[in-house]
């Protein structure tokens, strides 16, 4: 090994004795007031950065000094010696790796955390072997995430249930803020905060309390928002009104224009036709909140009763029906667009089902004679239940015909069929 340079030669103590011997000395000589004085430089410390433990008034004639964790210089508490003529330093058991000295005697502590929290002490040892001690505090808090508010009942019963909103997670040195509808807090019995105003009571909610809430957390080094929180509070709903542009409308001209009216709000809508869910064919349109329906054009077959029902979770209603008529253009072959063909088709069909029903008439005038007798005999097996006998001989006349060896009698039961029919 090589020798050690001159100037070190003149120090005979090693460094850790010197250091020792002035702890020693330290616990006999109180320190004298102290004039050097430590600032964190933050304040208060974010996890995950780095803070300056800042030594203030360190006289130029400094030796050497060292730095401890706790709110004594014990040695094993010791993180770092310094000694400033050659530079030297001395690491302890309270040495972490990340702390870095500098001849002033400040120390950068990097990357803490909240175990780094706590009190830390510098021994300074001047040219005179006279010490001094000062202690100084490093504070270190989460950074804070983003809050999230939690319900302890998703869809309150409105002037039933109480609501318990919390803001999670519970985190120490951490305020908590509430705000409904962007606001602070109104005054209200019904609104209860828990003492370190992480729950939020709702006591006996109404529709008015939907809010939205959020929550706010806050410590020295940041603060957070949760997103909105929205309370579904259940009520009756009320019943909504169907307003419209015009109930009596032409065909292939008009649009209709349907509104559903209520003053309830978080409902949705819905429509009925003729009670039945609407089915939307391509002509029809809703709004966005499906509280408008237009029908366009309008054709015969939209004709009939219309009502619209506002729900929510827990409940619903509908409006009274309201009855659109659509008259049939007077003008057929201007607007409908209907060909020559297409008319002459319909005559052609029209006529050919009166025919058809003037046959059927005559038919049955023919056949009236004959089919008297078994009207005769199907009342004189009438019991007292009338119906269920009717009943009985329709089920059997229903079935005959299917016989084909029984061609004749089937002819005479389709005729029992009609007439039994026409007596109820
Ligand atoms: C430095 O020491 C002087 C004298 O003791 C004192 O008045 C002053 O407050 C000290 N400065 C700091 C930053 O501690
Ligand atoms: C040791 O001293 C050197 C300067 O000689 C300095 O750069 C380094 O940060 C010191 N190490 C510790 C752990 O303080
Ligand atoms: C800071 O410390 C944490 C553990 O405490 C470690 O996961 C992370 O990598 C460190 N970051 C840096 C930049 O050293
Ligand atoms: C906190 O620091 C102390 C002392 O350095 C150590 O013993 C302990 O294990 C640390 N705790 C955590 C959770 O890092
Ligand atoms: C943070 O809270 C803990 C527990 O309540 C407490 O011991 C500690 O002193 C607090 N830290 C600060 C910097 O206030
Ligand atoms: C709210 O209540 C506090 C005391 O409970 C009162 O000082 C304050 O004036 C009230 N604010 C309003 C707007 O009523
Ligand atoms: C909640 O409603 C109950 C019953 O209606 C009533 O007795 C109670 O006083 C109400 N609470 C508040 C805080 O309004
Ligand atoms: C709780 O919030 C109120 C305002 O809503 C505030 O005046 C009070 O200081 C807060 N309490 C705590 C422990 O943060
Ligand atoms: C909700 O607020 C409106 C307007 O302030 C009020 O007219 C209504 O009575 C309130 N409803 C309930 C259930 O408190
Ligand atoms: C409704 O529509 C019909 C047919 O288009 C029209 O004659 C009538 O004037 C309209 N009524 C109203 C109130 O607009
Ligand atoms: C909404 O409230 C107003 C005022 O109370 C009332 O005139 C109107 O009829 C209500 N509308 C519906 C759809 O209930
Ligand atoms: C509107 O109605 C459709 C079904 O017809 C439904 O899928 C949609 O969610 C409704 N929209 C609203 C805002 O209620």
């Amino acid at each position: 090994m090589e020798p050690p340079s001159a100037p070190a030669h003149r120090q005979h103590v090693p460094w850790h004795r010197l250091l020792l011997a002035v702890s020693l000395l330290s616990f006999w000589n109180l320190p004298t007031a102290a004039q050097i004085s430590i600032e964190s430089v933050p304040f208060n410390v974010a996890e995950g950065s780095d803070v300056l433990l800042l030594v203030h008034n360190a006289t130029e004639n400094i030796l050497g000094y060292s730095w401890y964790r706790g709110e004594r210089a014990g040695n094993n508490q010791l993180i770092v010696s310094h000694r400033v003529d050659n530079q030297v330093n001395n690491t302890g058991p309270a040495y972490s790796g990340r702390e870095i000295t500098y001849p002033n005697g400040s120390l950068l502590f990097q990357n803490v955390t909240q175990n780094d929290t706590g009190y830390y002490t510098l021994l300074v040892i001047k040219n005179d072997l006279q010490t001094e001690i000062v202690t100084g505090q490093l504070r270190v808090f989460p950074v804070l995430p983003t809050p999230i508010i939690t319900s302890n009942n998703s869809n309150p019963v409105e002037h039933e249930d109480t609501v318990v909103l919390t803001c999670e997670p519970e985190t120490q040195n951490t305020t908590y803020m509430w705000w409904i509808n962007n606001q602070s807090l109104p005054n209200s019995t019904r609104l209860e905060l828990s003492q370190d105003n992480r729950t939020l009571t709702l006591f006996n909610v109404t529709r008015n309390d939907t809010g939205p809430y959020e929550c706010e957390t806050q410590n020295p080094v940041s603060a957070a928002r949760s997103d909105p929180f929205t309370l579904n509070v259940i009520h009756p709903v009320a019943q909504p009104i169907i307003e419209a542009s015009n109930t009596t409308v032409t065909e292939h001209e008009d649009t209709v224009v349907l509104k559903c009216l209520t003053n309830d709000t978080g409902v949705s809508i819905r429509w009925l036709f003729n009670g039945q869910s609407l089915l939307l064919t391509e002509r029809m349109e809703l709004s966005q909140d499906n509280g408008t329906l237009t029908i366009e054009p309008v054709r015969r077959e939209d004709a009939g009763d219309y009502q619209c029902e506002a729900y929510n979770l827990g409940n619903s209603n509908k409006s009274d029906p309201l009855r659109l008529d659509v008259k049939f253009d007077p003008t057929p072959g201007s607007s409908s667009g209907l060909s020559g063909g297409a008319i002459a088709g319909i005559v052609i069909g029209v006529l050919a089902g009166v025919a058809l029903i003037a046959g059927l008439v005559y038919f049955l005038c023919v056949r009236k004679t004959g089919g008297a007798s078994d009207q005769r005999h199907l009342t004189e097996h009438k019991s007292p239940d009338f119906n269920h006998i009717a009943y009985s001989s329709l089920n059997f006349n229903a079935q005959e015909p299917k016989k084909p060896t029984l061609a004749p009698p089937s002819s005479t039961a389709t005729e029992t069929v009609y007439s039994e029919v026409k007596k109820k």
